[in-house]
């Protein structure tokens, strides 16, 4: 089916040719109960074809698995799992609708991880043995090792870790990716000495991940691009939450607190932490470092306008239209550019060693700092934590934006306590909305409200909050609450579908008084 010149050109393994299969008979090797181990992460680099035959045979041939991944899969392959009933339990991010449903319907059992921890976990049987890895490759070397595509995710790992090796050879993915990955695996405790990453260019490992050939049970050859990210134009709130956090930069580089290559950046994908990057285009910044899970539109261009001189991340996802302009060009980026396994992309040793600037984005947060990644109202799964909490406990700097309400303005995401804590107040530094930047550090419970408040809070909601925080500090206590109406806010949305009420009745109360 495939130009076998093409497909030999990419594999330098001799007896490749023993082992090439269909999707459907290397989906055949899945089988009911196993634990599985999939390349892919934010939407890149994942095994494709394997994935769809096995949703396709599950129609006829129903079998659940435990399936592992970097981060979020692409080309609707969670949705496809999750309607063909594959998946009895999912780790460690997702992104989709359908699979969301899934999870708060109590029907797939989502293990939510701090993306560094998974193979770590693996490695030293906290977690279920991989009996199946199903990896995408862009290449397979003279040894058998495998050349991943546009993630690197967990999938060296979790290759390691597994009986079997499915290989997808994607001709999709450009062969000039070869040389990009730097596969390194921390040694295992108590033995481990330090992970030596001392540069976002430091290069620790190798270009392949370099298994045992016996495990290659089947390869087969794909030709599937990754997904588009879905990135869109910043909106006004967007922007305005970009240039507080640009005005804020450039303030601590004026005064001296940083220099302006600041330090290694680290953001969180989509929309709000793009227009933010973008923004570093412009300013007194130079010369500036990427130390981040995934690299986006906005760091090529950086890259691009020479304001960034190196980028690290564990995948790229890019725009179509950037896709163009990268994809064919890669040795342009190649002096400037590691893809890292995520463990060490996002190794809280390596992010406190190197001082990490890590942004990233709130679903809500609380008057004291505490910031809620995940659970709408407490209950209801959005993504995960992802990466988030690896940068943000051991960043220099730990950010965190958010827009200053939700759903049109019927809630506020700024609330007297958080529904659900995935940062605590002692890991947040700066929080920011479009209205404005609280600068946290250095701050009693009682000054971060206050400065909350005043600057992140939307002027709708902003007095009944105050009348929340005055009500407490009556009360007294070092971090005041009312407790029986902490969470209020949250059960009227559960109710009434809106926090709306808390204005009106702050309104009346200003009326009468
Ligand atoms: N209460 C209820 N819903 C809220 C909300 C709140 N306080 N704040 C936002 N939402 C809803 C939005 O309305 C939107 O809903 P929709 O999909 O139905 O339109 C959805 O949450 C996403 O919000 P949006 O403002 O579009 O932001 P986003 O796409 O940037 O996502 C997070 C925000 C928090 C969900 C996302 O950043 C995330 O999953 N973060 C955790 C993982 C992470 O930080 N990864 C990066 C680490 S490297």
């Amino acid at each position: 089916m495939f130009d076998e010149a093409i497909t030999a050109q990419r594999c330098q393994w001799a007896p490749w040719q023993s082992k090439l299969c269909s999707a459907e008979q290397a989906a055949a090797l899945i089988k009911d109960g196993m634990t599985v181990g999939m390349s892919g992460f934010t939407r890149a680099g994942e095994a494709k074809a394997v994935p769809m035959a096995l949703a396709e045979m599950a129609k006829t041939n129903p079998l659940s698995i435990t399936l592992m991944t970097g981060a979020s899969l692409g080309n609707d392959l969670d949705r496809l799992l999750t309607e063909a009933n594959v998946l009895a339990r999912r780790m460690p991010f997702q992104v989709d609708s359908t699979l969301r449903k899934a999870i708060n319907d109590g029907k797939v059992m989502f293990i939510d991880q701090h993306l560094s921890e998974t193979v770590e976990q693996l490695r030293n049987h906290q977690l279920p043995k991989v009996d199946v890895a199903v990896i995408e490759a862009c290449a397979i070397t003279e040894g058998g090792g495998i050349v991943p595509t546009t993630s690197l995710g967990n999938s060296a790992s979790f290759a390691m870790d597994a009986d079997k090796v499915i290989i997808e050879l994607n001709l999709a993915a450009p062969l000039a990716l070869q040389g990009l990955h730097d596969v390194y695996f921390p040694e295992m405790r108590p033995e481990r000495t330090p992970v030596p990453v001392v540069a976002p260019n430091s290069r620790i490992g190798g270009t392949e991940i370099a298994i045992d050939p016996s495990k290659i049970a089947a390869i087969v050859v794909s030709n599937i691009p990754d997904s588009p990210s879905t990135v869109l134009p910043p909106d006004e709130e967007t922007q305005s939450i970009a240039d507080h956090l640009i005005k804020f930069f450039t303030y601590e580089v004026e005064s001296g607190h940083l220099t302006p290559s600041l330090l290694p950046l680290q953001a969180g994908i989509g929309t709000m932490a793009n227009a933010v990057m973008s923004g570093f285009a412009h300013g007194p910044f130079k010369n500036l470092t990427m130390y981040s899970e995934v690299l986006q539109d906005c760091t090529f261009d950086l890259l691009d306008a020479g304001v960034m001189d190196f980028a690290s991340g564990c995948s790229i996802t890019l725009s179509e239209e950037r896709g163009k302009t990268v994809w064919n060009n890669l040795d342009k980026y190649r002096d400037r550019l590691i893809l890292r396994p995520q463990e060490i992309s996002n190794l809280p040793e390596v992010v406190r060693r190197l001082g990490i600037i890590a942004v990233n984005t709130a679903l809500e947060a609380d008057i004291y700092g505490n910031v809620n990644s995940t659970h709408v109202c407490g209950t209801r799964m959005m993504n995960g934590v992802g990466g988030s909490g690896d940068f943000a406990r051991n960043a220099h700097m730990s950010i965190f934006v958010t827009k200053s309400v939700a759903k049109n303005g019927d809630i506020s995401s700024f609330v007297p306590f958080v529904s659900h804590v995935d940062h605590n107040e002692h890991d947040v530094d700066i929080l920011v909305s479009e209205h404005g930047l609280a600068d946290l550090r250095g701050l009693a419970p009682r000054e971060r409200a206050q400065v909350i408040i005043n600057n992140c809070v939307d002027p709708s909601y902003r007095p009944a909050l105050q009348a929340y925080f005055d009500e407490a500090c009556e009360r007294g206590g070092h971090t005041p609450h009312c407790l029986e109406k902490a969470l209020s806010w949250h059960h009227a949305v559960n109710v009434e579908g809106s926090m709306r009420s808390f204005i009106k009745e702050q309104e009346l109360a200003e009326a009468e008084a």
